[in-house]
């Protein structure tokens, strides 16, 4: 369905991940599907997240920026946070949400391969951005984002649950496609730990987000 390619963009030739062209569509469709409730949802992730004032944050896959702001918050402005997404058009949104926030930055880039030597965040989030992934794709860039933590850094992986009503499902297939009607949020847990992760807690905020909490083993500075 039109919708659906509309939100999910078009694969693009690094990842194979399905990227998103529609910033302010994106933005407009976020805040009605979350039904009131997208700020509060986000902000509560930002806080399981772990994320202290101070901390380095990464944020893979942050399309237009709504959670890197959120974290943006939670760091405040002793830490630093940076949004990576492949796609140009969501960048250019997210840059201009977070104009006079010089502690928020953006950058290109994917999840399969991000920057850096390793080891240098406190915090990786991650939020509906796993399903955008090809499934083989997926344990791959959960690998990176324990790379590029610290030893006892915190990941918080978000992505959308879909309802168990089957009416209700179908309805969100019908709008958002196949991907989402069916995502099996339910294989983070496993994906996460078969990355090497502990201390994992899982659970659910309502209307639709399920996520997963862990930590790199080692010490928290
Ligand atoms: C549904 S949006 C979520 C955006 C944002 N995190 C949020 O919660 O609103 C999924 C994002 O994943 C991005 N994406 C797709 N493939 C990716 C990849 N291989 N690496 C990183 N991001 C990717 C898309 O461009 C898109 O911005």
């Amino acid at each position: 369905m039109e919708l659906a390619r509309f939100l999910h963009g078009s694969a693009d030739a690094r990842t194979g991940g399905q990227t998103l062209t529609h910033g302010r569509a994106y933005e407009a469709f976020g805040n009605v599907f979350f039904l009131g409730h997208r700020r509060r949802v986000f902000t509560r992730l930002a806080e399981l997240s772990g994320a202290r004032p101070g901390d380095r944050v990464l944020d893979v896959g942050c399309g237009t920026g709504y959670l890197t702001l959120r974290m943006a918050d939670a760091v405040t402005s002793t830490g630093q946070v940076l949004g990576l997404d492949p796609a140009p058009e969501v960048l250019a949104h997210a840059r201009r949400r977070a104009a006079g926030r010089p502690h928020c930055s953006f950058a290109d880039g994917i999840a399969e391969q991000l920057p850096g030597p390793g080891g240098e965040y406190d915090v990786v989030v991650s939020s509906l951005m796993i399903h955008h992934l090809p499934e083989d794709v997926r344990a791959r860039a959960v690998a990176e984002m324990y790379r590029v933590l610290r030893p006892g850094g915190r990941l918080l992986l978000a992505d959308f649950r879909p309802p168990a009503n089957p009416a209700a499902r179908h309805l969100v297939g019908a709008v958002t496609g196949p991907v989402m009607e069916h995502n099996p949020v339910h294989l983070l847990e496993p994906l996460v730990r078969d990355a090497g992760f502990d201390g994992i807690g899982t659970g659910d905020l309502q209307p639709w987000i399920h996520y997963v909490r862990a930590a790199k083993p080692g010490t928290r500075r």
